[in-house]
């Protein structure tokens, strides 16, 4: 320090001297010369003050903290990046977003609040719902919000971050109370390809709290939760489809045990009851007894017809075999050798190979079911079953009959009250293929079930090129977004009714 003053001291007086002796005149020059006098002054005293200088206890000890934090948040990252890239838990991706987030965006700082949210598309309408949040109350928690103005709105129409400064101006965000204070905000778009998540929010209550460089990370991680996000909703399907076949199992052998109580186990006691008394009567009245056991033996035909066509709905071999045309060609002939309905079938040359077999499984159940109520509560002179192709997109099925029609929403009103079942493994198993059903009926005309099925294979003898069923115009309002699971609920209405005259 003290040789830098003498160092200075030294050059100034020389500069004054040269000056007094008129080497140099100008007074800018000697301004200039003494500023230069006073930076290599700085120098020499920063240099010397520092030479040997040991760092003290609360420096060392700040270093070493920094240090310390570092090290842990490298290591938090870490964690939380294989947790985002190895579990299929929903919350949990959601959960190490924020916080692989917050640990992007910040330097630890105790003082500084940071808030987060992460909004994700839902419902019918497509809003944005405040899944996982750090920070937002219990009321934000519960507030949806359209996502089309404001950080949110921009941030996805520009699939890029986006910042902003003060969230009380935001239009979407100011509505929440733990984004209020927030004096930064970064909105990042949470998409892969064309399929549109949501999008990631963070705010802080200091101004310009976010460097660009932490939001090129923050950008990385978006993508990163997105692909996580995907995987553990194609997961969560797989689970809930999965769930929904065991059900759709269960329900059916409830309703061949209800079946085959109402039907087969009923005629063989009846048989029994006639035999008994046929054997009580044949010494009496031997004339009545002969001719009662005709009519056994025709209930005992009949019975075995009922059980032989119940084996068949059961487990119709040829459809396997031949397909649905054909299992619906044997249906309609059993109808009409056990029931004595006529059932008419009109299908397209060929159209069944349009589905695959486990779709042409499940159309022949629900068929059969809508055929099988329209002999018994219909009262019908005829049942028709059509099938035909809707452009390459979508096979239509309409099960028609001429009967007494019914109103459609007394039945749906009480029906967890009823103990059917048809209905709603109608519209279960439509669920299971992505189908449409939609029924009318009016009293005295009869009822219609449509049924629209997404084609989703081209059969090799159709060279028709199949267009994406997103494009097609569709008569009946089918949602080309992926469908939301469906949630199982035996009080549900089990029809989506568009008409109900009687009612
Ligand atoms: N084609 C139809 N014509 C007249 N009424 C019908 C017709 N289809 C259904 N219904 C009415 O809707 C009700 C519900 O039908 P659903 O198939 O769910 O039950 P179910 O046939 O009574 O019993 P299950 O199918 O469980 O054996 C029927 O009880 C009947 O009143
Ligand atoms: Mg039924």
């Amino acid at each position: 320090m003290r040789n830098g003053f003498l160092l200075v001291t030294l050059f100034v007086l020389g500069i004054e001297g040269l000056q007094l002796s008129g080497i140099l005149r100008s007074s800018e020059t000697g301004g200039f010369l003494l500023l230069l006098a006073g930076t290599i002054a700085g120098i020499v005293w920063f240099i010397q003050a520092n030479r040997n200088r040991t760092p003290s206890r609360s420096e060392r000890e700040n270093f070493a903290w920094k240090l310390r934090s570092t090290r842990e948040r490298e290591r938090a990252f870490y964690e939380l990046a294989t947790t985002l890239s190895s579990t299929l838990d929903f919350q949990k991706v959601l959960d190490a977003t924020q916080d692989i987030g917050k640990l992007a965006l910040h330097d630890p700082d105790p003082n500084e609040r940071l808030i987060s949210a992460v909004f994700l598309f839902q419902g019918d309408k497509r809003e944005l719902h405040p899944i996982s949040s750090r920070g937002l109350t219990q009321k934000d928690s519960s507030r949806l919000t359209a996502g089309k103005q404001g950080v949110l709105g921009l941030a996805l129409q520009q699939d890029d971050p986006v910042f902003a400064i003060n969230a009380k101006k935001d239009n979407e965000l100011s509505y929440y109370a733990g984004f209020q204070p927030c004096l930064s905000l970064v909105a990042i778009p949470l998409r892969a390809g064309f399929e549109e998540y949501g999008v990631m929010v963070f705010g802080s209550e200091k101004s310009n709290a976010f460097s660009d460089e932490s939001v090129d990370m923050l950008k990385a991680i978006g993508k990163q939760a997105t692909i996580a996000l995907q995987n553990a909703f194609l997961y969560q399907k797989l689970l809930t489809e999965k769930e929904r076949i065991v059900e759709v199992e269960e329900d059916a052998r409830k309703k061949l045990a209800r079946d085959l109580h109402d039907g087969p186990t009923q005629s063989v006691a009846a048989i029994a009851m006639r035999v008994n008394y046929i054997r009580r009567s044949m010494e009496r009245q031997p004339q009545q007894a002969i001719e009662e056991l005709g009519k056994v033996e025709e209930l005992a035909r009949r019975t075995t017809k009922e059980i032989r066509h119940m084996l068949f709905t059961m487990r119709p071999l040829i459809l396997e075999t031949q397909g649905l045309v054909a299992a619906l060609h044997q249906l309609s002939e059993k109808m009409r050798d056990t029931h004595n309905t006529n059932v008419v079938i009109e299908a397209e040359q060929n159209v069944e190979k349009w589905l695959d077999s486990h779709a042409q499984g499940v159309a022949f159940y629900i068929i059969e079911e809508a055929v099988n109520n329209a002999r018994k509560h219909a009262q019908s002179d005829h049942i028709w079953v059509r099938l035909k192709r809707q452009n390459t997109a979508y096979l239509v099925v309409e099960i028609e009959d001429d009967g007494v029609g019914f109103n459609i929403s007394e039945v749906n009103t009480d029906y967890h009250l009823r103990g059917s079942l048809g209905m709603v493994n109608m519209k279960e198993r439509a669920e299971l293929i992505e189908a449409q059903l939609q029924l009318t009926s009016q009293a005295g005309v009869g009822t219609k079930i449509t049924m629209v099925v997404p084609i989703k294979r081209q059969p090799s003898d159709v060279t028709e090129p199949i267009r994406p069923v997103a494009h097609i115009d569709n008569p009946l309002q089918i949602s080309a977004n992926p469908p939301t699971q469906p949630q199982k609920d035996k009080s549900n209405i089990p029809y989506a009714t568009k008409r109900s005259p009687s009612s």
